[in-house]
């Protein structure tokens, strides 16, 4: 890229989410212009300060962070109990981050105003990027009809073909709120990239890079190791990787294929969302053989470059 891309990632941070901000944050050719909260790994009070205690932590404590929905859009809560129950030994998230909780507070704009208000005035491409439950996404397209038309790029992770993780069939951002994943799927926005666990779950970051990112002795390589290192003790409990003592740092994948598309492998089909059933609620429904005839409204990552994405992390993160 020649110059910086502006963005704009919605999360609800979380381990991953957390690495994912210090890369967007960090990276040299991209411009992280604000950030918006949603529920989701954690009650929305938890993901907004968490949000601001990573931006701090790696000197961009100017980005504004703006709290958006604490809960689903249609239901009162998640479809159903959650597969873990937060903090215990298998939540590789925990309810606050390892790193240092800022005092910091959130901006006076609430999340969706501010995304609409700051799509319809843009003078340039600006990504948007939600890594979380896509609640404040189907909100701001249900509020502003033109939205999805504003919005030049979208990359979403979220959704499983072969993989999930919430359920056998669903994953967790889009099984926390269907009805929100399946309005935002429909909407018609024009270049969405999503990024499944099936590529996710390929882009698997193991203790020795922790090891090798803490050496960096910089805020951003400590801060992420503690994070990552967070993970893989979680996934080791309950989920064990096809690589040992590694795991998925799902939502920074995202941020590395905005800055170098190749690090992922898509494909275009049409994706949509189940929004019933015990078994099926919040699976993406990806229709890898057009049996549906309907056209691709998304690209759609299969397979990542893991070695790739730990350079990058480990290269950005040298810097600061
Ligand atoms: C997604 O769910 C969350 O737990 C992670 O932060 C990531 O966005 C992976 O399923
Ligand atoms: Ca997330």
């Amino acid at each position: 890229m020649s110059e910086r891309r502006q963005l704009i990632i919605d999360c609800d941070t979380g381990t991953d989410d957390a690495v994912a901000l210090m890369l967007a944050a960090l990276h040299p050719a991209l411009d992280l212009i604000g950030v918006t909260t949603v529920f989701g790994n954690a009650p929305l009070e938890a993901t907004t300060i968490n949000s601001i205690s990573t931006l701090d932590l790696v000197g961009r404590g100017e980005i504004p962070v703006h709290a958006g929905l604490a809960r689903p859009i249609v239901r009162s809560a998640f479809p159903s109990q959650r597969r873990f129950t937060a903090d215990s030994a298998d939540d590789p998230h925990g309810t606050w981050l390892p790193i240092e909780r800022s005092d910091r507070p959130a901006a006076s704009t609430k999340a969706v105003e501010w995304l609409i208000e700051t799509y319809r005035a843009a003078t340039q491409p600006i990504t948007l990027m939600p890594i979380g439950p896509l609640s404040n996404i189907a909100a701001a397209v249900a509020l502003e009809p033109k939205f999805a038309e504003w919005v030049p790029q979208l990359i979403i992770m979220g959704g499983g073909h072969e993989v999930g993780n919430e359920t056998p069939s669903a994953e967790f951002n889009i099984w926390a709120d269907p009805e929100a994943a399946a309005s935002v799927f429909a909407a018609g926005f024009r270049d969405v990239l999503l990024v499944p666990l099936d590529a996710t779950h390929k882009a698997l970051v193991t203790r020795a890079d922790c090891t090798a990112l803490e050496a960096l002795g910089t805020p951003a390589g400590i801060g992420a190791a503690a994070c990552i290192q967070k993970r893989v003790a979680g996934y080791e409990y309950s989920q064990k990787m096809v690589v040992p003592e590694s795991a998925p740092v799902h939502d920074a994948l995202c941020v590395a294929a905005l800055v170098e598309p190749s690090i992922v492998t898509t494909r275009r089909h049409h994706v949509a969302v189940e929004v019933s059933g015990e078994l099926t609620v919040g699976r993406t429904v990806i229709d890898t053989h057009g049996r549906g005839r309907k056209e691709p409204n998304a690209a759609i990552a299969f397979n990542a470059d893991a070695r790739r994405f730990v350079a990058m992390l480990l290269e950005t993160f040298a810097a600061k």
